[in-house]
């Protein structure tokens, strides 16, 4: 109740307008989805959310969708009579009770049964729910805010989540990109939580991370977002060596799953890509003195191949920080088959 609030570290637009977004609509009350991956910061939203809005004297009450089964998330939420089951031995009130008048953060919505999700769309629209073993009904006053790291439309698309709740809980969504997307925010998050851990955890003076450190951050894609960054820092104030740090990061973590990597941006800069290759074949033609000497499918099919390869394969050794062994996973071609490309299509890190 009225706990602190924890700030919003970053420089980048997206999360200023999410900052933004916070300060509008904390006092309208509406239901709000927060979406984006694990480690994003969508509690820490939800939070902000809470202590920025009239409600933050009251209740902040978080229920996991996703780590009960079906009836006890049921009896979790709306509370049970006694005898409502075998074991029921006296009334029990549920989180929504806890939460009257303050705010229920329904964390991993998309996880919810469909069975739970229609009981959910009843309360959201009359304001009321009943207990397990319970014929009566009580009205709620509750802010709902719940988050997802699933695409709930293609839950929708599948039937595995009720279209009219997604509208319900949607009137405001609020999608957190994930950090890879927005790496400015990256040297004010080190920053940040290089000074909070500092005085924490350690006693001793431990180095900060230099520019090169700062700038391999930079690059590395951050598959568990700000929690493995904040993870990475709180392993530093024990090593003490930014140079081990990074290569436990890039050595032990998970390769980001080859559909994070966004290959459309890398090509859709190359929507004109016939012409602007055509104009560069012509252009090497006239060099050779005849403007079509050298026009020839195979060689065109060649040259397309090899500036496609090395956009791709450029693209992504920047998003795993040159690290060789995840890029060629990703790329689904052996070590000894990147390195040649890298070597024959003259690929280079852009630091
Ligand atoms: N923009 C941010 N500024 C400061 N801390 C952040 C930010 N985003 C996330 N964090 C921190 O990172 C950790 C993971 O965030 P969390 O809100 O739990 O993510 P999610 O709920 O999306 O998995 C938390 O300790 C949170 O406070
Ligand atoms: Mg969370």
């Amino acid at each position: 109740m009225g706990q602190n609030k924890q700030p919003i570290i970053g420089v980048s637009n997206s999360i200023l307008k999410i900052k933004e977004l916070i300060s509008h609509v904390a006092s309208t009350g509406l239901n709000i989805l927060i979406t984006g991956e694990t480690g994003v910061g969508k509690d820490l939203i939800a939070h902000n959310l809470y202590t920025s809005s009239p409600r933050a004297d009251q209740n902040f009450i978080k229920v996991n969708c996703a780590a009960l089964p079906e009836t006890l998330l049921e009896s979790e939420l709306y509370g049970f009579e006694k005898g409502a089951f075998t074991g029921a031995h006296k009334n029990r009130p549920g989180k929504f009770k806890a939460a009257d008048k303050g705010v229920l953060f329904l964390d991993e919505i998309g996880d919810m049964t469909l069975s739970l999700q229609s009981k959910m769309l009843h309360v959201l629209q009359t304001g009321e729910f009943s207990p397990l073993g319970s014929d009566q009904e009580f009205k709620t006053d509750v802010w709902v805010i719940a988050a997802t790291n699933h695409h709930l439309e293609k839950k929708i698309l599948n039937k595995e989540f009720r279209e009219d709740l997604y509208y319900r809980l949607n009137i405001i969504k609020i999608d957190v990109p994930p950090l890879r997307e927005r790496s400015e925010d990256i040297p004010s998050l080190l920053e940040y939580y290089f000074k909070k851990y500092s005085s924490k955890y350690s006693e001793e003076e431990v180095a900060k991370p230099e520019k090169n450190i700062i700038e391999k951050f930079i690059q590395y894609p951050w598959p568990g977002n700000v929690r493995e960054l904040q993870n990475c820092i709180k392993k530093q104030m024990v090593l003490n060596d930014w140079d081990k740090v990074l290569d436990e990061l890039l050595n032990t973590s998970p390769a980001p799953p080859a559909t994070q990597i966004n290959f459309n941006t890398t090509l859709e800069n190359n929507s004109d890509t016939t012409s602007a290759f055509l104009s560069e074949f012509i252009n090497l033609s006239t060099n050779s003195g005849n403007l079509f000497e050298d026009i020839s499918l195979k060689k065109i099919k060649k040259l397309a191949c090899d500036k496609i390869e090395k956009e791709v394969i450029s693209y992504v050794l920047s998003k795993v920080a040159w690290n060789r062994s995840k890029a060629s996973k990703i790329l689904k071609i052996s070590y000894k088959t990147l390195l040649y490309k890298i070597k024959e299509l003259n690929i280079n890190p852009q630091i």
